[in-house]
């Protein structure tokens, strides 16, 4: 796909997503707030079932991990240890013309260069070069008048617990950067209350802060999002097995939810953050932004966390094995993802236009686990006789499914707005329900239709959907 598809494919699912209340941009009347989202009823939903969908996998299928909701405001010391205070940073340039602000590895990957994690003078240098062949430009004006690279530190600050006093550095209370933080902090009371043995995971979900330098690709990369991370604690001879063991389930929950493999992506890190020992991503191939991009990391972090945290806090984290007889500091493989990345995944996989009688019909074909909204309860006419009926299907339904009641405009616009929000089932009532107590029942994929008894409404769903 050339940029222009990509683009036009980016404009019509941002604008799809606000028309029909996916993803708002925070703030609009205000004029917007750069890098934060919100979301409305059907990005809710949808957000729910992607966790959902996450936490069944990961928890829920598994005898070994058990789940944490820790909070977002952390001892500062943490930080110091986990080496986020000092060394959380990407590298900023600034353009003097426009005001711009660019991460500079990002625009030296623009000209073939691989900057990722590289250290500051390695970036100036390379820019210098770029500057010497007249290469280098502002990628929103085209000036060459940019600052060299300096560091920008990626963490956000509160004044918690201090709300008059200036801050001083080491009394910075952090928003937390990622999620796993709270699971290293709660690791040994997880192992005094729950007594798991080794090796298992502790997984969560929850907000994260970054200040990112630039903050686009809509909810690809904002500067408030959510996590669902999961650390696996084990002996450091079985990393390599749990590390390959990860990598499957994983890779096979994508599938699983719909994602054909041709628009994944294993991409092995050469250069590694602080904490990690092995990296890889598993990239997806978002059309909308253009081709294959992080979703999903999954790192081999070593004995690093406990280790620091240890240090840091003076409380001895290591583990005593019964069986061995061993005592040591558990090795850690990690699995991350962001809620939002995640499902954008799904909604550029799923948007799909096709043509119907000449007409283009939006459809997202979700799979129908995340699919917001399971079925639509549409009567033909608003008139009791049909409208009465059709709010008893609706009440039956909603008792086990998101359900919606629409009696609103034209049939074939209400199928259309169903369709354009990923609703796999439409159930229409109409004058015949009133003497063969049945409905029609209409696939969103196939758009086929089948009559169904009312009494076997629960049941029909309930297998269709897989719920
Ligand atoms: N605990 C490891 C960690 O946080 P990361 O590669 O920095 O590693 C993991 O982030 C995942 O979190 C990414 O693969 C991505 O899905 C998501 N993520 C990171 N930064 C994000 C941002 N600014 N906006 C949205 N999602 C983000």
């Amino acid at each position: 796909m050339n940029t222009n598809d990509s683009q036009a494919r980016m404009e019509a699912i941002v604008s799809l997503c606000k028309r029909r209340g996916f993803i708002f941009a925070s703030s609009e009347i205000y004029g917007g707030f750069s890098g934060v989202y919100d979301y409305g009823h059907y990005g809710t939903l949808l957000l729910n079932n992607v966790k959902n969908a996450w936490q069944k996998s990961i928890a829920q299928e598994r005898m070994d991990v058990v789940l944490l909701d820790s909070a977002i405001f952390m001892h500062p010391m943490a930080w110091k240890a986990s080496g986020h205070v000092d060394g959380f940073n990407d590298p900023q340039i600034d353009c003097k013309k426009c005001k711009s602000r660019f991460r500079a590895d990002h625009l030296l990957e623009g000209f073939g260069i691989n900057a990722d994690k590289q250290p500051l003078e390695f970036i100036n240098q390379e820019l210098d070069k770029l500057r010497a062949d007249k290469k280098l430009a502002c990628p929103n004006c085209s000036s060459a008048d940019v600052t060299e690279a300096k560091v920008f530190s990626l963490m956000v600050k509160s004044n918690l617990g201090s709300p008059t006093d200036a801050l001083s550095e080491e009394n910075v209370v952090y928003l937390r950067p990622e999620t796993c933080g709270g699971i290293y902090l709660e690791y040994k009371n997880t192992i005094d209350s729950l007594h798991p043995k080794l090796p298992f995971g502790i997984a969560q979900i929850g907000k994260a802060f970054r200040n990112e330098i630039v903050a686009k690709q809509f909810v690809f990369r904002t500067r408030e999002f959510e996590q669902m991370e999961m650390q696996y604690f084990h002996h450091p001879s079985q990393t390599g097995d749990i590390f390959e063991g990860w990598h499957k389930d994983r890779w096979n929950f994508y599938l699983d939810y719909g994602i054909p493999e041709n628009k994944l992506n294993w991409f092995k890190h050469e250069k590694l953050a602080h904490y990690a020992s092995d990296a890889y991503d598993i990239e997806y191939n978002y059309a909308m932004l253009g081709g294959f991009k992080e979703m999903e990391g999954i790192h081999a972090r070593g004995d690093f966390d406990l280790t620091q945290h240890s240090k840091f806090s003076g409380t001895d984290l290591s583990y005593f094995d019964e069986a061995t007889k061993e005592r040591f500091v558990p090795h850690i493989v990690e699995t991350s993802v962001g809620v939002a990345r995640m499902t954008l995944a799904f909604i550029d996989n799923a948007y799909t236009e096709e043509i119907v009688n000449d007409e283009t019909r939006v459809v997202l074909k979700f799979d129908k686990r995340l699919s917001p909204v399971k079925v639509a309860v549409l009567p033909l006419s608003k008139k009791e006789e049909l409208s009465g009926p059709a709010k008893e299907i609706w009440k039956t339904l909603s008792k086990k499914f998101f359900v919606e009641y629409d009696d609103t405009q034209s049939i074939g616009k209400r199928y259309r707005r169903q369709d354009e929000i990923g609703t796999p089932y439409c159930v229409t009532v109409d004058f015949d329900t009133l003497t063969d107590n049945a409905v029609t029942v209409r696939d969103r994929d196939t758009m086929e239709q089948v009559r169904v008894p009312i009494a076997d409404l629960v049941k029909y769903f309930s297998e269709n959907l897989a719920i």
